[in-house]
């Protein structure tokens, strides 16, 4: 995994009053260590990219009537100076959903992730706290801890620092004789993490004090806004549940993935036939929100088997910026868009199922959820059946 960019500066003697960063003669064994992100502007877009990515946002009126109104230009989706705009204005701010809580069921289960240039690892500790840290070494920057599973501590692959579970520096190699490092002052920069159903999300902003519990009230009405009612009552919740993962690199900007899901069903007769045979497009709807768009659609299905990934109620929710919840039958499944660039972008879907199903069938599930050529449950007469992938109408 790539290293952050990080930027790393010597102890000032203003901060610590031991060092004299202007003298050459004090060694730079430690330096202090902070993400870029929450450290410096070198994730902001230069004064000249930002001023060319607002051009392009000014560009475009969103006012104009329904009638008369046209695709966001190109350059949206084209130009690297408007994903750095994105990433500051849309990604590094607010609620932001990065895994599901299966991922930190138990003490000390951990995983790692990239959203824009930071890198985060979020984990559980001992007594089933969670946290979220930059997942970065306080001493030269070092990556951390990379994938994800348990751990009783993080130890920096580089030069073996220790930090516990709650972010607290144990243990800095080959110290004994320095003077004046103070072991508390360089624990693991924490980060604002909550959950809301099954769900993980953190908040990058800077504004906000991680250490502060996050209020779950306040969390899912700027996450969700008047959405959250409409999942929690269409049974988006942390009942379900979890059955793998799938993940995809694709390379294409974020947002087309986005606008093929918020297309309405556009593109459904005729890039999915069979699948718009099994809908009645004529019932389709989408539902604007503050938050949320929701789109919904009927099944031409009538009372189908309990795995029938359409289901007679399903619904598709876009939460904003680039999460997808897709609740259909008794199944869920949800889509993650993360940028990697601004022609690359990763997918990860997340499959739920309804808690009674998943112990009566997928318990006999085949190969662990990752057959090469797809994921299998056994039905209910014993036969082999593929789960399909591809088979949400929005998709
Ligand atoms: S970078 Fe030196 S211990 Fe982590």
């Amino acid at each position: 995994m790539a290293m952050l960019k990080p930027i790393s500066f010597t102890i000032s003697s203003k901060r610590t009053g031991r060092r004299n960063p202007d003298d050459p003669s004090q060694g730079g064994l430690f330096k202090l260590v902070c993400n870029s992100y929450s450290c410096n502007k070198s994730n902001l877009p230069s004064s000249e990219a930002s001023v060319g990515a607002l051009r392009l946002v000014h560009e475009f009126n969103p006012k104009i009537p329904l009638e008369e109104a046209v695709t966001p230009p190109s350059s949206w989706y084209t130009d690297p100076s408007f994903l750095e705009l994105e990433l500051d204005r849309v990604f590094y701010r607010g609620w932001q959903a990065v895994g599901v809580t299966e991922q930190i069921k138990n003490p000390h289960d951990f995983f790692t992730g990239r959203l824009g240039s930071i890198e985060f690892v979020i984990c559980r500790d001992g007594n089933g706290k969670l946290h979220a840290f930059h997942n970065v070494c306080r001493h030269h920057a070092s990556l951390l801890v990379s994938g994800s599973g348990q751990r009783s501590c993080f130890v920096c692959p580089y030069h073996g620092w220790t930090y516990a579970l709650n972010g607290v520096l144990l243990k800095a190699t080959r110290i004994s004789g320095l003077k004046n490092f103070a072991i508390n002052e360089f624990g693991l920069i924490p980060l604002k993490v909550t959950t809301w159903g099954p769900f993980v999300l953190i908040n990058l902003d800077k504004e906000i004090q991680p250490q502060q519990e996050a209020d779950s009230k306040m969390v899912e009405n700027e996450w969700l806004g008047s959405c959250s009612d409409i999942l929690s009552t269409n049974g988006v919740d942390s009942s379900l549940s979890y059955v793998c993962r799938r993940e995809y690199i694709i390379e294409c900007n974020w947002k087309v993935f986005c606008d093929n899901y918020l297309d309405g069903g556009y593109h459904v007769p005729y890039a999915h036939k069979d699948l718009a045979s099994g809908l009645k497009l004529e019932s389709y709807s989408t539902t604007i929100l503050e938050k949320a768009s929701i789109q919904q659609c009927e099944s031409c299905v009538e009372g189908g088997d309990d795995f029938d990934r359409l289901g007679s109620k399903a619904l598709y929710a876009f939460i904003y910026p680039n999460f997808m919840i897709n609740r259909y039958g008794p199944w869920m499944d949800t889509n993650l868009v993360l940028p990697l660039g601004y022609r690359k972008c990763q997918v990860i879907f997340d499959y739920f199922l309804e808690s009674s199903l998943k112990d009566l069938k997928m318990g006999k599930k085949i190969g662990g959820g990752h057959e090469a050529s797809g994921l299998y449950y056994l039905d209910g007469g014993g036969s082999l059946v593929a789960l399909q992938t591809s088979l949400t109408p929005l998709q």
